[in-house]
């Protein structure tokens, strides 16, 4: 017997009357008014109590079979199924809206995204020089949009099926190109692994040679991203100090085996960068023992001062470096796109790693990111932000030298951060950070922002400034305050 069904119908508004019927129908089901083998009432009689046309109802009914709310039972009619759909997805309905439960104790440092990023939780300061941050007002939003939308409009299959779990050819055809152009390094579409940002591209350039490593070597201090994979692994690290040259190859292990991470271009995040001399000692040093290198180059595409510099993956000719990009710098971090490159002969292993450990990348971030290099829009994109950065990063220097006496800066000739040595007698980088946030300004002690140090010990007197999200007139009114805080914190 088919039940009655009180359903109030609007027909001024902008809801078409079947989605009225459907939404409704749908509702009483799931509040479960019309119970599981009940019959919904014939589209005829419906319609006619309705004052709306049979086809109306027909068609709300149709979609409600389609979506697995009811069933044809042949001419018997339609009947209301056990288990609605929403059932299967949805964990509670109606009463309390679902909390995540209590707030763990929070971190209280910056990790290797920033508390006060969108969805980070946490407020960012005023005027933040936390490491790295590509400009927000430099992301190109109305190419992206376009880029977007014409592939939306061509393309759906791509939505639905599986990608090449390497990345899509189309960008690893894009970044093999941009590689061997602006960074010597000569690989094909067939040696770069697309991946969820640099540090994916770590996670799985470490996974992959872990069983062909003994030990790991590391830049001291070096990225938190990269010690955090290295120092969870079990393995023997041994950190490699570093200096105004980059890593010390002097003081490399001798062992063979060893897998050894740096960041040659900008040390991360002292700012060195390694003269050739010591890059030929490096791949000298992996020849005669046997080792690998993992290259991160991760903020390369902004270079201020002087030539271009041949990436160590360019010099070694495929054969020891594993390279390691981002485009979390030169585009948007939130794009979470990244690369490695691997030697040929670990191009099958790497491919299927990257199956096992996620089947590859979404693939509408990859397209768009493709069409906006190969069509010119990312080397454009890069001559822009580079002028731009460069005179944010020459205010930032200026307006270091004007407030205080002969500061040591590091790193400042590439990249989108720098390092203020400070001078003997400051207070420790730490104290200022703490003086300044009460301020509104977010300056960072290594601890805090993205680096580690293996030496819990080790002097806290290097200061990082992240410069390229800021205005020049936020760096200028927050380093004058500088001034006070450091006094107000000795
Ligand atoms: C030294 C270094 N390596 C790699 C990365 C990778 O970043 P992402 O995972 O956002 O691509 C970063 C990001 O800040 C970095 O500073």
């Amino acid at each position: 017997m088919p039940v009655e069904l009180t359903l109030t119908l609007d027909a001024t508004s902008a809801k078409p009357l079947q989605v009225q019927v459907f939404d409704q129908v749908r509702e009483i089901i799931l509040e479960g008014k019309l119970k599981a083998g009940m019959a919904l009432p014939p589209s005829r009689l419906l319609a006619e109590r309705l004052g709306i046309s049979r086809n109306t109802v027909i068609t709300a009914y149709e979609r409600l079979a389609a979506e697995g709310y009811v069933k044809a039972r042949g001419t018997a009619g339609l009947f209301v199924e056990s288990i609605p759909p929403d059932s299967l997805v949805l964990i509670q309905r109606g009463g309390q809206p679902l909390t995540n439960g209590p707030v763990p104790d929070a971190v209280g440092e910056p990790l290797l995204c920033f508390a006060g990023s969108p969805g980070g939780g946490g407020d960012r300061p005023e005027r933040d020089f936390w490491v790295g941050r590509s400009d927000p007002a430099g992301f190109p939003l109305r190419i992206w949009r376009r880029i977007v939308n014409r592939l939306l409009s061509q393309e759906t299959a791509f939505l639905t099926d599986y990608c090449d779990p390497a990345g899509l050819p189309d960008l690893r055809a894009a970044v093999s190109t941009h590689l061997r152009r602006a960074r010597a390094v000569a690989v094909s579409e067939d040696q770069v692994v697309v991946t969820t940002g640099g540090q994916d591209a770590l996670n799985l350039v470490f996974n992959l040679l872990r069983s062909h490593t003994r030990q790991l070597c590391i830049e001291n201090p070096c990225y938190l991203g990269a010690s955090l994979i290295f120092r969870s692994a079990g393995m023997t690290v041994h950190p490699v100090p570093v200096d105004g040259d980059g890593l010390r190859t002097d003081l490399l292990p001798t062992d063979r085996g060893s897998l050894l991470y740096v960041t040659p271009s900008h040390q991360f995040p002292t700012g060195a960068i390694m003269p050739l001399t010591q890059r030929l000692e490096l791949l000298r040093w992996a020849e005669e023992t046997n080792s690998f290198i993992v290259e991160d180059d991760y903020d390369s595409d902004f270079r201020y001062d002087g030539p271009p510099l041949t990436a160590l993956a360019g010099l070694d000719g495929g054969r020891r470096v594993f390279y390691v990009g981002t485009f979390s710098k030169s585009v948007g971090a939130g794009l979470r796109i990244g690369y490695a490159t691997v030697p040929r002969m670990f191009w099958d292993e790497a491919r299927m790693l990257k199956a096992r450990m996620s089947n590859g990348q979404a693939w509408l971030e990859q397209a768009a990111l493709a069409a906006f290099i190969d069509e010119g829009h990312f080397d454009r994109h890069l001559r822009r932000l580079r002028q731009i950065y460069k005179s944010r990063r020459d205010c930032l220097v200026r307006s270091l030298r004007e407030t205080f006496d002969d500061p040591v800066i590091l790193g400042s000739e590439s990249g989108l951060h720098l390092v203020w040595r400070l001078p003997e007698g400051f207070p420790p980088a730490r104290k200022i950070q703490i003086e300044a946030r009460e301020r509104g300004i977010g300056v960072y002690a290594l601890s805090s922002g993205a680096a580690y140090h293996f030496d819990p010990e080790a002097r806290d007197d290097m200061l990082v400034f992240g410069y390229s999200s800021l205005t020049e007139a936020q760096i200028q009114s927050a380093v004058r305050e500088l001034r006070a805080i450091s006094e107000d914190a000795g």
